[in-house]
This record gives structure tokens, C-alpha cells and sequence, in this order.
């Protein structure tokens, strides 16, 4: 592609992209594809010449597009809702022009500098001590997994260059709703999916501290070598926040390693009246928190601070002589398993300098206000019941209308109308043994009336059921 070209191209793209961004109300939120649908419409072999991009581009919109769910939707409201912001999507673009490669300081000084300016500034706007340093991966699920294998590392058994063998069970401990992530790090570890502790919840979804002390108890009596707890600020499938501080205390009484998952709700701490979030994690040994859940940056961006740099260099560091460099300075290939980085800091940079600390306050601050006043409806109206707390901007309610037996199936039902419907998508979870559904607020784009409009329609489709729920329904629950 000649430079003239290029430069056309890219002037249509972001033509289409200001578009998109604009107008991505246009669409269904879920895509309604199906499975194999995509596929079925691609090629088995690449071209053997290279085609215009105005072919490329056409496939683009003609088969892509309607295999994407669009996570940009205000109505999108799964998992936990996302934004590309526009700043943040320049600078990825940016990014993928420079082609920065940062596993060394001298393969580009300014990724592996700008990475630590920005963490700090984040660390301070969460308010995590200065000895805190931070460290740039793809996910949390890869924050975590780094986080456990350098309290591997500080268990001091020299299991980098022995192994586990010879090692008594090592034990990790983490609320019955931490992420499954954890458990992939364990098992990733090699410790030992059975050795994974889950530690029963209280009646607000929060660990509790009292059964983790049990648990480390037994552990020790039997032999095993507890290593690290996990706790979660903002847990998936409610956003409970476990009891830090009353963790952080059994762990430096224990020895062990304090890590906190705050992947979700993280961000949130650098509104001043959310910094209870992360309240005694300045006693943690490491701490994630996802840019890309809740501060606006595209996907992906995931940070890791550590309390101690030098214990997850000492877990992962290994200079093969062709890496071998005379700088003292940090070489991001020292702090984690890959050895290339890409340029992701500078979306967060990007992001930070164009909304300010204040900008991102306002949208933090209005996506919680978005929850409170769904989750006010719910409580208002005498069919639809909360079933946890809204500490943050994710409701988890269901629908309740008298004379159904088999709620599950009715609000599976409901789900499934709404998300085939494309004007919403929700998720669910499991909560006490109800299945309920979520409503994770944090599109940027995200107003008062699409929240309300999901009320609505959920609304409707019970009153169209008649208030005590579809005949079909109660037919089926009855013969359970
Ligand atoms: C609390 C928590 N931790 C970890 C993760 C995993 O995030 P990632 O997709 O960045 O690995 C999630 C994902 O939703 C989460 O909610």
C-alpha cells in the first residue's frame, strides 16, 4: 500500500469510526448470528493476490459485522460494561503505527517510561502507597497469575529451579466468589486445583475473615503450606467488596501474600467516596485493576502493582546473552512471562491527560448513579426484587411475580427475550441458589434512558406473560 493510499484509507476509516462510535445504537447489542454463521462465509484459503482494500472492506461490513456484539452499545449492559473511549482508540491506532516492541529499555525508552509514569499517577489517584509499582499485562487473569507466581517465588523453597516436587501442598485462599481466574492460576502454577481454598461468603457476598482463619488452621495441622490469599474488591458476579482489612490482618499475622483482585471496581477508587474499596490493600502485596473494565480504555489493558518489585523480577527474570544490555534501568521483560510488550500505557495516557482526573470522576460517578436508579425501580416495583447490594454500578435483581414456582426459568425467559430483542444485553449469576440478572453499568455513552427503557421492556414482557407469569411456565413448574 503506497503512502497516498494509505493516507485515503485512513481518512475513510476514521471517517467510519466517528460514525460507529456516534451511532452505535444502530445496531443489536448481541449479535444474532449463528453459531458457524461467520465462518461458513469465509474462504478456506487466503487470496494468493493481494485484493483492494475495497473488497476487504466490504467483506468487512457485509459478513463482520453482523458477527459482532457490540460492547460500545449504551444497552450493553453484560459481564461488566466497557467503553472504547475516543482518545483511547486514537492512541491504539497510534500505537499499531509506531509498532513499539518494549521488552527492553532500549527497544523504546519512551513505552517502558511512559508505562511507569502512568501507573504511578494511577496508583496515587487509587491511593496506593509509593513503595507500589506497577506493571503493564493484556488481562487481570494474567495480572493474577504474575501476582501468585511471585509469592510462589517468596515462599523462599527455590521452586523456580527445583520444582514442586518434594514440596508439601501449597495453599491459596479466596472468597466461593473471587474469579476464575484464580483458579487458572493455580492450576497454571502447578499447586493444584484442590489446594485452592474457597472460603465460604457472608450474607453480602463478602468473604469471611473468621472461616479464612479457620481454614489456614487446618491447613497447617495437615501439613500444607498456606502461600497467599486472594481477595476481591468487586467481586463478578455482585461486586461485593471482601473485608480487606480483617483479610490484611491474618495475613501479616500468617506470613502469607495479600493480593487483591479489584479488576472491576478498581477504578472506581479515584473517586474519593469510592476509596473504601480498596481500604487496607495498602497493606496488600499486589493488587489488579482492569483500565479496560472502567477507565475507558479499550480492551486490552490490565495493571499489576506490586509492593516489591525485585520478588517478581526474582520470579521471572532470565537474560539470555543476545538480551544482554548495559543499561540499569527497568526492562519490562523482567516482570512477567512474555518477552515483547506492546505500547498499551500510551492509551492510557491519552485517556487520563484528555478527560482529566475530573472527567473520569463524572463518568465513574454517573454510571453508579445509573445503578442506584435502576436498582430503585426495582425495588419500587412489587414483581422484580434486588438480589444483592448496589455498592457500585452492577444490579443483580430478578423477576418475582407471585404464583410462579420456577423463577429461574421465567427469568431465564425474560433474559433471552431481551437479549434476542437487541435493544439490551444483560447476563446473569447464581446468587443463594437463585438465578439472577445483572445489570453492570459502565458504557460511557450509557443514559438515563436506556437504563430505563430495560425496565420497560422487561416490564412488558411480564405483563405480557399476565403479572403472575406465562401459563406455560407454571405448567412447567408444576410438573417438576
Ligand atoms: C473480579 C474479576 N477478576 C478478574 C477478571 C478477569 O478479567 P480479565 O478478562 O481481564 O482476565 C474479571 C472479569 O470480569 C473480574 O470480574
Amino acid at each position: 500500500m503506497q503512502p497516498a493510499e494509505f493516507r485515503r484509507q485512513a481518512h475513510l476509516l476514521a471517517d467510519w469510526i466517528a460514525d460507529y462510535l456516534e451511532g452505535s445504537e444502530r445496531y443489536p447489542v448481541l449479535s444474532q448470528v449463528r453459531p458457524g454463521a461467520i465462518r461458513a462465509q469465509l474462504p478456506a484459503a487466503p487470496p494468493a493476490t493481494g485484493e483492494t482494500m475495497e473488497a476487504i472492506w466490504e467483506d468487512f461490513q457485509r459478513i463482520l459485522m453482523p458477527g459482532l456484539t457490540h460492547w460500545n452499545h449504551p444497552a450493553f449492559f453484560a459481564y461488566f460494561s466497557i467503553s472504547a473511549s475516543p482518545p483511547g482508540v486514537l492512541a491504539e491506532f497510534l500505537s499499531a503505527a509506531l509498532n513499539q516492541q518494549a521488552m527492553l529499555w532500549r527497544t523504546s525508552p519512551a513505552a517502558t517510561e511512559l508505562e511507569q509514569v502512568t501507573l504511578s499517577w494511577l496508583r496515587d489517584l487509587i491511593g496506593l502507597p509509593q513503595p507500589f509499582e506497577g506493571v503493564i499485562y493484556d488481562t487481570a487473569s494474567i495480572s493474577t497469575l504474575h501476582a501468585l507466581a511471585a509469592a510462589r517465588e517468596r515462599l523462599g523453597r527455590d521452586i523456580r529451579v527445583r520444582g514442586l516436587s518434594g514440596q508439601p501442598p501449597i495453599t491459596v485462599y479466596c472468597s466461593q466468589d473471587a474469579h476464575s481466574s484464580v483458579d487458572k492460576a493455580v492450576l497454571l502454577l502447578g499447586l493444584g486445583h484442590d489446594w485452592l481454598r474457597k472460603i465460604p461468603i457472608d450474607e453480602s457476598f463478602r468473604m469471611r475473615p473468621d472461616l479464612l482463619q479457620e481454614a489456614i488452621d487446618r491447613d497447617r495441622a495437615a501439613g500444607c503450606l498456606p502461600m497467599a490469599v486472594v481477595a476481591t474488591a468487586g467481586t463478578t458476579s455482585t461486586s461485593s467488596v471482601d473485608p480487606i482489612p480483617a483479610v490484611a490482618d491474618i495475613v501479616r499475622r500468617e506470613g502469607l501474600w495479600l493480593h487483591v483482585d479489584a479488576a472491576y471496581a478498581g477504578p472506581a477508587a479515584i473517586c474519593p467516596e469510592y476509596r473504601w474499596i480498596v481500604e487496607g490493600a495498602e497493606r496488600a502485596d499486589s493488587l489488579t485493576l482492569n483500565p479496560h473494565k472502567w477507565l475507558f480504555v479499550p480492551f486490552d489493558l490490565s495493571v499489576l502493582y506490586v509492593r516489591d518489585l525485585h520478588t517478581l523480577k526474582a520470579a521471572f527474570s532470565l537474560i539470555p546473552e543476545y538480551l544482554r544490555t548495559e543499561e540499569e534501568t527497568l526492562n519490562l521483560m523482567d516482570t512477567g512471562i512474555q518477552l515483547g510488550r506492546r505500547f498499551r500505557s500510551l492509551k492510557l495516557w491519552f485517556i487520563m491527560r484528555s478527560y482529566g482526573v475530573e472527567g473520569l470522576q463524572a463518568m465513574i460517578r454517573q454510571a453508579c448513579q445509573l445503578a442506584r436508579h435502576f436498582a430503585r425501580r426495582v425495588e419500587e416495583h412489587p414483581h422484580f426484587e434486588l438480589l444483592a447490594p448496589v455498592p457500585l454500578s452492577l444490579v443483580c435483581f430478578r423477576a418475582c411475580p407471585p404464583g410462579v414456582v420456577d423463577l429461574d426459568t421465567l427469568n431465564e425467559e425474560l433474559m433471552r427475550t431481551l437479549n434476542t430483542s437487541g435493544e439490551a444485553f444483560l447476563s446473569h449469576t447464581r446468587l443463594d441458589g437463585k438465578l439472577a440478572l445483572r445489570l453492570a453499568v459502565g458504557h460511557m455513552s450509557t443514559r438515563r434512558q436506556h437504563i430505563d427503557r430495560v425496565f420497560e421492556l422487561l416490564e412488558g414482557y411480564l405483563a405480557a406473560r399476565g403479572n403472575s407469569g406465562s401459563h406455560s411456565t407454571q405448567q412447567r413448574s408444576l410438573s417438576q
